[in-house]
């Protein structure tokens, strides 16, 4: 996960790749397919018990551990 906001696209992407990346796949989003296809995998991320409060303290865990 080093870096990881640095690649991810801008956004709502990591909203919309936690909550169903399986319908962002299959709605030809270009970055999802890539990692499926670099990690050779087809995980599904579909973590639908997640809050908008959820995704914006994760966002700012993130950005404080990629800055440390
Ligand atoms: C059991 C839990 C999880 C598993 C097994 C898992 C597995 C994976 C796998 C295999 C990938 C590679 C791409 C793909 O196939 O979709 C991936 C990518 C990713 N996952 Fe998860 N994941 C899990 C939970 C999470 C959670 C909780 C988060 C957010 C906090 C997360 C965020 C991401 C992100 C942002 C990427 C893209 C990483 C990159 O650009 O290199 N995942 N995950």
């Amino acid at each position: 996960m080093e870096g990881v906001f640095d690649r991810l696209p801008p956004g709502d992407f990591f909203k919309r790749f936690l909550l169903n990346s399986d319908s962002l796949k299959k709605s030809g989003d270009p970055y999802s397919n890539k990692i499926d296809h670099d990690y050779n995998s087809d995980y599904e991320h579909a973590f639908k018990i997640l809050t908008s409060k959820d995704f914006s303290d994760m966002t700012e865990y993130l950005k404080i551990r990629h800055d440390n």
